[in-house]
């Protein structure tokens, strides 16, 4: 990751490095093809935070040959970006334009009979038959259909004059504690599931593998992995060897204002630190509403002046306190916030732990409005 060297002038930016996403998507695409599997990336949620359109034309650089996304529109922003690869969506809302998503040839996901006749109306609408990818619930029980109806919905959809079966797929709710009994069960259910669509005479193409998956499960890949998380540099398995991906996203601003507090000053709302001893407080422009967890307030560090430093009092709305000791900075020195982790800094997992959740909801976060994305190609 090379991060830009002149000065940040805008007071919260995310980077994005594509030439790690680019990196990590050959990494995971390299174990697929070496399996004879193609790699989706999925690009849903603005690119988990990342921007959808140049995160998925660095994936396809990177050897991606499809496209996931959950909603119809963030696939459409693909399509209208010239992005013409095969591209999967599978989470609707009532009156979704599915006629629009046929005729921009987006491949819709299918998981139960009433889903497969609006689809088919639409495909009348739009005049040319969708293709659809079929999705069980093996376990993870979400979306897809149930084991039990999953005959029905085959048969169906293999009957109808407006659909063209592709795939079955399904998700899997525990690839990333290697091991549960989860991913062997839903593994079972699959393969049943596609011995249902065999008996039938139809020879489908087959998707389960996330990230987790993706670096744990070769006998799961089947035919494409839809790997993630993974694709931005983030370790799906906390701890594993992932073979080298680089955590896409740093975030960062720059100093605001710097003064000398004298010893005993209570610092940010609520007093919650105090000043120790005379010291050098500087002033960061970026909060909560920027991405940064209030709940985080008093366990972190960002990198300012070539070094780790704490990050004192409350997180505000739009702005934290940093405590520089006796060292001092200038206004509009860079702060590194969070980045992957190569010059000190705290990474998205070490915010992740601290905070008790994962690193998907920390990138997710930092997509606001009025944080500035701007993209390097490290
Ligand atoms: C259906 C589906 N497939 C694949 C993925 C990718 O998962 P991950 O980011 O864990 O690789 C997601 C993301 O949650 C998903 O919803």
């Amino acid at each position: 990751m090379v991060l830009r060297t002149d000065t940040a002038t805008h007071r919260a930016e995310t980077l994005i490095d594509l030439g790690a996403i680019s990196h990590n998507v050959q990494l995971l695409a390299a174990r697929a093809t070496e399996h004879g599997a193609a790699t989706m990336v999925v690009v849903k949620a603005d690119g988990y935070g990342h921007g959808a359109v140049p995160v998925a034309k660095a994936a396809l650089r990177g050897g991606a040959t499809w496209l996931g996304t959950a909603a119809i529109d963030e696939a459409l922003q693909l399509r209208e970006a010239g992005i013409t690869a095969p591209i999967l969506t599978w989470l609707y809302v009532p009156g979704e334009d599915f006629a629009g998503a046929i005729a921009a040839d987006i491949d819709l996901a299918v998981s139960s009979i009433d889903g497969l006749r609006l689809v088919e109306a639409a495909a009348r609408q739009a005049g040319k038959p969708a293709r659809v990818h079929l999705k069980v619930d093996t376990g993870l029980t979400r979306n897809g259909a149930q084991p039990a109806d999953w005959a029905d919905l085959v048969k169906h959809a293999l009957a109808s004059d407006e659909v063209r079966p592709l795939a079955i797929w399904s998700h899997l709710a525990s690839a990333d504690e290697p091991g549960h009994e989860n991913i062997d069960l839903q593994a079972t259910r699959f393969d049943e599931a596609y011995r249902a669509c065999k008996e039938f005479g139809w020879n489908p193409l087959r998707h389960l593998a996330n990230s987790a998956a993706t670096l744990t499960r070769p006998d799961l890949y089947f035919d494409i992995v839809r790997p993630g998380v993974a694709a931005y540099g983030l370790n799906p398995i906390p701890g594993l060897d992932d073979g080298g991906l680089i955590p896409a996203m740093s975030f960062r601003s720059v100093v605001a204002l710097v003064k000398r507090v004298p010893a005993g000053e209570g610092v940010s709302y609520g007093h919650s630190w105090t000043t120790p001893r005379d010291t050098t407080l500087a002033l960061v422009p970026v909060g909560y509403a920027d991405g940064i967890p209030r709940s985080l307030s008093g366990r972190f560090q960002v990198v300012l002046g070539g070094r780790p430093r704490d990050v004192v009092g409350r997180v505000c709305m739009d702005q934290i306190v940093v405590d520089l000791g006796d060292d001092t900075a200038s206004i509009g020195d860079e702060v590194l916030v969070f980045g992957p982790g190569t010059q000190g800094e705290q990474t998205a997992q070490d915010w992740a732990d601290r905070l008790g959740t994962i690193h998907y909801e920390i990138v997710c976060g930092m997509g606001r409005s009025r944080v500035r994305r701007t993209y390097v190609d490290g």
